[in-house]
Parts: C-alpha cells; sequence; structure tokens
C-alpha cells in the first residue's frame, strides 16, 4: 500500500500553534512506530485570504478532495471582520465540508479522569463521561437557500432556510446507528419537531431507518432545547447524540465544557468512502483560533492532537495507536501537566502549548 497522505491546513490564530505540536506527534509515529505520512501544508481562511485574496484556493480545495486525511487547525479572527462575508476565513472552512460532503461530523466529549474537577459541573456529573455527539455538516440552515439580506419596503430582512431532505436525514442517522453499535447501543436524536416541519421529518426519517435498519439500537428522542438542559443536568444519561447542523454546532460546544475546556475537543468530519475504501475526512478542533490567546503559546493542544488520534482510528485503520495517543494524553493529565485554560487562579505555571506537545510526545515514547 503507499504512504497515505495527510494535507495539513494550520490557519489562523492558534491553529499554526496547536497544529505544530500535532507534526511532533506526527513525526514521532514516523521515526518510532513505522508509520509513515505523506505529509504537505496549505492555507485556509485568513492566512489564505492574505496570500489569495479568498479563504480557499481551487488548488488547496482540489488537494484536499484527493488527500486520504485533512488536518485543519482553526479559522477566523477580528482582523478579517471587516471582510464581505462571501470571503471571511469561515467560508473557507465551510467550503471545504460542502465540497468533500462531509456530512458526518463526529464530536466526542470525554472527561479525563484528572480534569473531572475541572470542569463547572460537579464532579460525579461529569466522571467518565464518554458521549459522541454527530452532527449533520453538509445541509440544514448553513446551507438552505433562500438566503441573504434582502431589501423589504423600507428595512432589511436577514434571510436563511432549515432545509432537509430525507436521503440527508437517513445517512446521518445511519452514521449514527453505527458508531453506537460499537460503543453504549444508544442513541438520541435531538430537533424541535414541536416547532419545526424539518424537526418533523428528521424524527420520521431516524425512526423509519431505526425500524428497518437498526432495532437493535436504543433509540430515543428529546427535544434540542432539553437536549441541552439534560446534557447539563446528567450527560452520562446519552451515548450517541445525532443532530442538525446548527443544534450539533451549540450542543457540542455546551459539551465541551463537561470536559473542562473547549481546548479538549476533537473532531472528525467523514463523508462516504472513497475508491480505497477510506472515508474522505477531515479532522479539526472543535475551538476556534481563540484571539484573545493566540500567539502567547498558552493554547491547549490537545483537542487537534486527539483530532489527529481521531484521523489514525476513522483513516488510517490505527485504532491501537489512537488509543496509545489517547493514553499518553490521559497520563500526562493525570500527571499535573495543564496548560493554563486547565487551571483555576491557585498560582500553579502552566505548561506553553509546546511543553504540553513535548509532554505527550515523552509520554508516548515511555510507552514503547
Ligand atoms: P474560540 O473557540 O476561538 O474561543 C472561545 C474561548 O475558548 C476563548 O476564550 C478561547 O481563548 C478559548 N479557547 C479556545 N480554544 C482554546 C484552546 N485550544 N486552548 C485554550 N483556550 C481555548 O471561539 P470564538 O472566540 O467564538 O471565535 C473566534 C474565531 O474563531 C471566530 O472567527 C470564529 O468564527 C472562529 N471559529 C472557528 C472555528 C473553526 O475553525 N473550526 C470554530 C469556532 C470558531
Ligand atoms: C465549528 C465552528 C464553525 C461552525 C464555523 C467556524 C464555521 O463554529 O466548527 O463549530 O459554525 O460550524
Ligand atoms: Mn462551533
Amino acid at each position: 500500500m503507499s504512504t497515505p497522505s495527510l494535507l495539513i491546513l494550520p490557519g489562523d490564530g492558534i491553529g499554526p500553534e496547536v497544529m505544530a505540536e500535532v507534526v511532533k506527534i506526527i513525526d514521532w509515529y514516523g521515526d518510532k512506530r513505522g508509520l509513515k505520512f505523506d505529509v504537505s501544508h496549505d492555507l485556509v481562511g485568513g492566512a489564505a485570504y492574505d496570500k489569495h485574496g479568498t479563504p480557499l484556493h481551487d488548488d488547496t480545495m482540489a488537494r484536499a478532495q484527493k488527500a486520504d486525511a485533512v488536518l485543519l487547525g482553526a479559522v477566523g479572527g477580528p482582523k478579517y471582520d471587516v471582510l464581505d462575508f462571501s470571503v471571511k476565513p469561515e467560508r473557507g472552512l465551510l467550503r471545504l465540508r460542502k465540497e468533500m460532503d462531509l456530512y458526518a461530523n463526529l464530536r466526542p466529549a470525554q472527561c479525563f479522569d484528572a480534569l473531572a474537577d475541572f470542569s463547572s459541573l460537579k464532579k460525579d456529573v461529569v466522571a467518565g463521561l464518554d458521549i459522541m455527539i454527530v452532527r449533520e455538516l453538509t445541509s440544514g440552515i448553513y446551507f438552505g437557500e433562500p438566503r441573504g439580506i434582502f431589501k423589504e419596503g423600507n428595512e432589511r430582512v436577514g434571510v436563511n432556510t432549515q432545509r432537509y431532505t430525507e436521503s440527508e436525514i437517513a445517512r446521518v442517522a445511519r452514521s449514527a446507528f453505527e458508531l453506537a453499535r460499537r460503543r453504549g447501543n444508544k442513541v438520541c436524536s435531538m430537533e424541535k419537531a414541536n416547532v419545526m416541519e424539518s424537526g418533523i421529518l428528521w424524527r420520521d426519517v431516524v425512526t423509519e431507518i431505526h425500524q428497518a435498519e437498526y432495532a437493535d439500537v436504543e433509540l430515543s428522542h428529546m427535544y434540542a432545547d432539553a437536549g441541552a438542559m439534560q446534557l447539563c443536568r446528567w450527560p452520562k444519561q446519552f451515548d450517541v447524540i445525532v443532530t442538525d447542523n446548527l443544534f450539533g454546532d451549540l450542543l457540542s460546544d455546551a459539551a465541551a465544557m463537561l470536559t473542562g475546556s473547549l481546548g479538549m475537543l476533537p473532531s472528525a468530519s467523514l463523508g462516504a468512502p472513497m475508491e480505497n475504501g477510506r472515508p474522505k475526512a477531515l479532522y479539526e478542533p472543535v475551538h476556534g483560533s481563540a484571539p484573545d490567546i493566540a500567539g502567547q503559546g498558552k493554547a491547549n493542544p490537545i483537542a487537534c492532537v486527539l483530532s489527529f488520534a481521531m484521523a489514525l482510528r476513522y483513516s488510517f485503520d490505527q485504532g491501537d495507536e489512537a488509543t496509545r495517543l489517547e493514553n499518553a494524553i490521559e497520563k500526562v493529565l493525570a500527571d499535573g501537566a495543564r496548560t493554563a485554560d486547565l487551571l483555576g487562579e491557585d498560582g500553579v505555571t502552566p505548561l506553553s502549548t509546546s511543553q504540553m506537545g513535548d509532554a505527550i510526545v515523552a509520554a508516548l515514547e515511555a510507552t514503547i
């Protein structure tokens, strides 16, 4: 088999800072585990806009389509707030997701024991937590037409459209049921069928797919607002949550705080299998470019490193090596290593981004 290709798009703000730590880990796997990747780098977001006047160059899009996996840092930042909507950094990321047809966005929220005290929720609420949010990523209100800011009489009106087809719902539902079978065998589907027709269709299609193909999996439904409340009240009731693009965006940020920090949450965005059997895939932390701490060496690289662990598992069939990396992170945290986002005001000196990366490499080294 030829060396698998990995396209790295560090992006903006803390994106390049956290990605530098992932590169250390990729190098370690190449040197010490014989896991070689054909790694190449390119620009996305504001960084691409600065060079090309577009947040995603067509050449980069074409390279992403061909890569076995894409690893992205983060996009956006205040410098780009003034740009026209069509060339904002976030448009680059949305184009990647849409054109690669990455419809299933897996956002696991796991609470590492060492951080259970740090969550803003009580320890017994979060200790041992392991849930998976499956967010539909290529449709819904993010992409529905009509959209725009229009003139209506004397005033402007902002329009976005929530739109889902049966097949869009069915394919992400299948992803959620498949994942559940390999985990706790439970799926909770969240929508607002009480107020939205798209929610009624969502609930119907998920139920039909369940009855026809996944009756062995336990299925429940919840209105997404109640789901947000239940995520904070007793998150351990959930195994897999499947929901639409916008609700999934909100619910996954909320789930981040169950784990202690947004700096801990990875994600995998998966599409249909390519000719080589691998799914089209993009891996990225759930967090953004964190302009408030960018350039200061304060960012937590763990979300991005865990995103690479997801790449090992979902794109490269290296589940054992993914577990090795996750265990190394768990060990580092258990030993007390903390970036600033994982510390209270108690005067402990935090590790820098790069020191955290080094600590993870050292913990990996100790496993062989
Ligand atoms: P953000 O996730 O960038 O930051 C929210 C808060 O979390 C900030 O206080 C930040 O310092 C902190 N934080 C985030 N990641 C961290 C990390 N790894 N380590 C330590 N602290 C971390 O969200 P925002 O401030 O709402 O958005 C900033 C920019 O990022 C915007 O332009 C937004 O559109 C963009 N954004 C991009 C992505 C992405 O690229 N996938 C995701 C979310 C937001
Ligand atoms: C995320 C982000 C993105 C989204 C933005 C940056 C386009 O918030 O990945 O969660 O809204 O999907
Ligand atoms: Mn988000």
